[in-house]
């Protein structure tokens, strides 16, 4: 019985890579880097099934060349770098990487909050440039952290992972979007609106996924609502946020600070949040622990097992 064949575009963390070369035949040899179009073009054309990152854009283009394709999974909770109606289009299951990322974003989330509120990658700068001269009582001086309020936009998996967080802190929690807040609160959660959010939080937190509904939904409108003395934290996706307008307001000290994970145009970063000392910025690490990187992989290699098999995949988006 032939083996099914795979197009993994990326390599994968090893005991993933395993499982991979012990139950498929490959499409194309994976690479540290994304394939160009014509090397994916060319694997997807012999594939069964698809195991992609969001790196590679999966539209129709793409999945008009794949003939034999039955399964896209994502290497990712987000999965906005697929044209999802192509897939349904052509009878393709897409399926997601849920859960297993939940706590490795959450805990980044809040390694960004904590970073731009206390100003940690300018003290390490210091430091490790040799030009600490001694303790002052002036210097560095960030903003609290402990029972100040914290806005979480979009109260999903990540969203609630994030708020969760918080008891530690004693923050009172104001978010939009989910059902509840949870049963065992001890300190406050409070679901309201958006613009509510943005006027009352010290901390607004981001946790949509990209769709055209929340393209740009923090733009120069709703920048302004928030206070001078707060930060906004994007986990998410770049998208949900106008760049040029958090410069603007940046510059114009109409908000505190900004710690970002992901951008607009990755890998590309607006020279204005690259050169503030207001922006802590990271390379789009959420996942990326060893750990979640590989339950991520074998969650995407579960649900090709279970369509190629012809079951329902467990984390089937279309
Ligand atoms: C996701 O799963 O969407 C993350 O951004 C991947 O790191």
């Amino acid at each position: 019985m032939p083996r099914p064949r795979l197009f993994v575009t990326r390599l994968l963390p090893e005991p993933v890579m395993a499982r991979i070369l012990e139950g498929y035949d490959l499409a194309q040899p994976p690479h540290e880097s994304s394939p160009d179009l014509r090397t994916l073009l060319a694997g997807i054309r012999t594939a069964d099934a698809l195991l992609c990152t969001l790196t590679e854009r999966i539209d129709t283009r793409v999945l008009e060349h794949a003939p034999r394709l039955k399964v896209v999974a994502n290497y990712a909770v987000g999965y906005n770098n697929i044209d999802v109606d192509a897939a349904r289009h052509h009878n393709i299951v897409v399926t997601n990487t849920p859960d297993v990322l939940t706590d490795a974003t959450a805990d980044l989330t809040w390694a960004l909050l904590c970073a731009v509120a206390r100003r940690v990658p300018e003290g390490h700068a210091l430091v490790q440039g040799g030009g600490w001269t001694g303790w002052s009582p002036t210097q560095l001086l960030g903003s609290a952290i402990s029972g100040q309020t914290l806005g979480i936009v979009g109260l999903g998996r990540i969203g609630r992972g994030v708020a969760e967080r918080a008891r530690g802190f004693r923050m009172p929690v104001l978010y939009t979007g989910g059902s509840s807040a949870p049963e065992t609160a001890d300190v406050s959660w409070c679901g309201t609106t958006l613009d509510d959010l943005l006027r009352r939080s010290d901390f607004v937190s981001l946790h949509v996924p990209s769709t055209p509904a929340t393209y740009h939904l923090i733009g120069r409108r709703e920048l302004s609502l928030m206070r001078a003395t707060a930060y906004l934290i994007n986990t998410a996706r770049g998208s949900i946020v106008d760049e040029a307008a958090l410069v603007e307001a940046l510059q114009e000290d109409r908000l505190a600070g900004a710690a970002l994970d992901v951008y607009e145009q990755e890998p590309a970063i607006h020279d204005g949040l690259r050169s503030s000392s207001k922006v802590v910025t990271l390379p789009h690490l959420g996942s990326a622990t060893l750990h979640t990187r590989i339950r991520m992989g074998l969650v995407c290699l579960d649900n090709i097992d279970a369509v190629l098999r012809g079951n329902r995949a467990p984390n089937r988006v279309v």
